[in-house]
């Protein structure tokens, strides 16, 4: 199987691939889990990234296409979830190609879809595990001890991108360049559209829903 979550930043992609990933024994591709960490090596890749990331635009495709292409070659007998990948019509555009290449297809792409405001608040209380990187929510996902990770005992950090004059500008290059995907997977009868507002649970149910509609 071949999934494709998409949708604004802090919709919940990450925290639905989790569970995915769990059920369906899935490999995730998140983009920006490996940026990220190529940002905190303070690689190459990372510095350029780095700029583009802190500013809420999108990191160029040269540099995007390469890390996936390499990822799909490498992986490509295995189920993928990618995670914020495409994010524009030019990047959804050369994974179809690559995965025609390598004889493979999309089975899903599925959109998360919830209110501007809800986005907002969400990023603004999101914690992340500097060392395993688990999720939280200090409202509506909190860590059992304040500050440390329930799994491996980690510090909780803010991402530095979870501002909010750069939540907006993340939102708005989604609305410009990644909204126009769900388009693209309509045309190609292998979309679908997810209610986000529930918890957790209830979008996942969502989800499922939506999966087992289309299998
Ligand atoms: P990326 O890391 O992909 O960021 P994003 O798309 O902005 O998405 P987020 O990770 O912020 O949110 P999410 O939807 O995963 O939500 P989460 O589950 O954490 O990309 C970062 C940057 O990298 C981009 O801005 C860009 O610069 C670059 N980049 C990445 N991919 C690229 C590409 N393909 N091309 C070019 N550049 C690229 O949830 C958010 C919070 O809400 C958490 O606290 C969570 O606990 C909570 N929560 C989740 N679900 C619920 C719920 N149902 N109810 C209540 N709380 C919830």
């Amino acid at each position: 199987m071949m999934l494709l979550l998409f949708g604004p930043p802090g919709v919940g992609k990450g925290t639905q691939a989790d569970l995915l990933q769990k059920q369906y024994h899935l490999l995730k591709f998140s983009m920006g889990d490996i940026l990220r960490e190529e940002v905190a090596r303070q690689s190459e890749l990372g510095l350029e990234a780095e700029g583009y990331m802190k500013q809420g635009k999108l990191v160029p495709d040269k540099l995007i296409l390469e890390i996936a292409e390499d990822y799909i070659k490498k992986h490509r007998s295995e189920n993928l979830l990618f995670d914020g990948f495409p994010r524009n019509l030019a990047q959804a555009a050369a994974l179809e190609k690559k995965m025609q290449a390598l004889g493979l297809q999309l089975d899903l792409a599925i959109e998360l879809v919830i209110a501007q405001e809800t986005i907002i608040q969400r990023l603004a209380l999101r914690r992340y595990c500097s060392r395993c990187g688990a999720i939280y929510n200090l409202q509506s996902a909190p860590p059992r001890q304040p500050g440390i990770c329930d799994h491996c005992a980690g510090t909780l950090l803010q991402r530095p991108d979870d501002n909010e004059e750069t939540i907006r500008r993340r939102l708005q290059t989604y609305e410009t360049e990644t909204r126009p995907l769900a388009e693209f997977y309509q045309a190609r009868n292998c979309y679908c559209r997810v209610d986000a507002s529930g918890n957790p649970q209830q979008v996942y149910q969502n989800l499922i829903q939506c999966l087992n509609a289309h299998h």
